[in-house]
């Protein structure tokens, strides 16, 4: 009797010597896939280099073939649509028949801002696809100190330049897969067109929160044509590459003032329509499709209107930034609760940067250079007031709450 137990245990100890290290193998396995998971990136998931200001990708149709055959002809396949719906009305909330009502006649529906709070309860995830000169380098600020305070971690982007804004299709569903695997509640904040995330999500089904902040688009032009000058790197290239055209040139382009470009409608300040332009706004809003960039495609401001109202939590507006941060704060509570103290205790240099730029280069315009732009940029115009009227409304909405 006293001889079996040490011999019970020595047949199973060597019946079961490889389990220790088939654990430890398998602990490797789960620290390897964990490094792999956190290591990676999401800028890594871009490796085409598109330079800025030298109008980046002109031919890149993201869209699929569906989508395209709606856009060229929406009618036909609005009405295709309408008819496969009416099968299974049943299934079909009310709220997405009439989205695809809409998306298949866009360029005629009547988009009209109102104050639902797209805000889904478990959303983890806070997308700051930023419109330069709008701001956005205050607000990144603001999250990475609301970050500690409201427990998820802020994304930087790096900006290493050149980064493309308009993706490839691989590029939106690298970006897409890289925040499925984000667990914890992550904000990240990048300048990139608008992405459908459903579009490629493998797990979850839904986009994220998307925020994002405009202004006034006389002087966010404005602003751009300062900061292409101020920017050492972008400014010696352009110069470069003008002298080289026609000698001294390069000189002239450095100091030429806004106003001067904009009436003497230099290329710089044309703005044509239809020309692919990748510094405006709207293809911020509308997304990855060659007509999102094209100046006053009809189709292109509709879908900016669409994405605003249908996907975005919040568009900020830098002229009424009080109001912004109230609605901040109330839409997107998770993120932005007590972003107001926040705001109010950063100093006046750091303020400043929301209603004063750097540099002190943005002096108001003068009316007739302004008459010229808002004509000109009318698209533009259009979806600022979209955006302004529905900041307005939520904003309204608090105080009914
Ligand atoms: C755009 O891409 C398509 C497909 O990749 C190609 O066939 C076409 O020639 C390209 N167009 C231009 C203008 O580069
Ligand atoms: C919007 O929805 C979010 C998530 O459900 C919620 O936390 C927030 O309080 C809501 N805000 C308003 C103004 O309805
Ligand atoms: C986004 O993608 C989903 C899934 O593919 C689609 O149902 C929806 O219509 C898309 N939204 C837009 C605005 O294209």
């Amino acid at each position: 009797m006293k001889k079996s137990f040490p011999g019970i245990f020595r047949s199973a100890y060597i019946n079961c010597w490889y389990i220790p290290i088939l654990l430890f193998l398998l602990g490797l396995k789960i620290c390897l896939l964990f490094f792999l998971v956190t290591s990676i990136h999401p800028d890594d998931a871009f490796q085409k280099s598109v330079k800025l200001g030298q109008h980046i990708r002109t031919n890149s149709t993201t869209f699929s073939q569906e989508e395209s055959a709606l856009k060229l002809n929406g009618k036909k396949v609005g009405r295709r649509k309408k008819a496969t719906s009416h099968k299974s009305t049943t299934a079909i909330p009310r709220e997405l028949l009439e989205e695809w009502d809409t998306l298949a006649h866009l360029e005629n529906a009547k988009i009209k801002p109102t104050h639902t709070n797209r805000t889904k309860a478990d959303s983890i995830w806070l997308v700051l696809n930023r419109v330069p000169r709008c701001g956005g380098g205050t607000l990144v600020k603001l999250l990475e100190e609301l970050a500690q305070r409201n427990g998820f971690s802020h994304q930087p982007h790096e900006y290493r330049t050149p980064w493309p804004r308009f993706l490839l299709e691989q590029e939106q569903e690298s970006l897409v897969t890289w925040f499925e695997y984000q667990h914890l509640p992550k904000s990240y904040d990048r300048h990139f067109f608008f992405v459908n995330f459903t579009r490629y999500q493998k797990f979850t089904k839904e986009n994220p929160i998307y925020i994002n902040i405009v202004r006034d688009p006389v002087m966010r032009i404005q602003s751009e044509f300062m900061a292409r000058r101020a920017d050492k790197e972008i400014a010696k290239a352009e110069i470069m590459r003008r002298n080289e055209e026609s000698p001294k040139s390069g000189l002239a382009w450095k100091k030429m003032r806004f106003e001067d470009c904009v009436v003497q409608e230099e290329e710089e300040c044309q703005f044509g329509n239809g020309t692919p332009d990748f510094t405006l706004s709207i293809p911020f809003f509308c997304g990855q499709h060659n007509s999102c960039v094209a100046i006053n495609d009809k189709w292109g401001a509709q879908m900016a209107k669409f994405n605003i109202e249908r996907y975005y939590s919040v568009v900020g507006v830098l002229e009424r930034m009080d109001q912004t941060l109230a609605v901040l704060e109330n839409y997107v509570p998770k993120f932005f609760s007590g972003v107001t103290q926040i705001y109010n205790q950063l100093d006046e240099h750091e303020k400043g940067y929301f209603t004063r730029k750097p540099n002190g280069n943005d002096r108001p315009v003068s009316e007739k250079v302004r008459q010229i732009l808002q004509r000109k940029l009318h698209a533009e115009m259009d979806v600022y007031r979209f955006a302004l009227q529905r900041l307005s409304l939520q904003f309204a909405h608090l105080s009914v709450l």
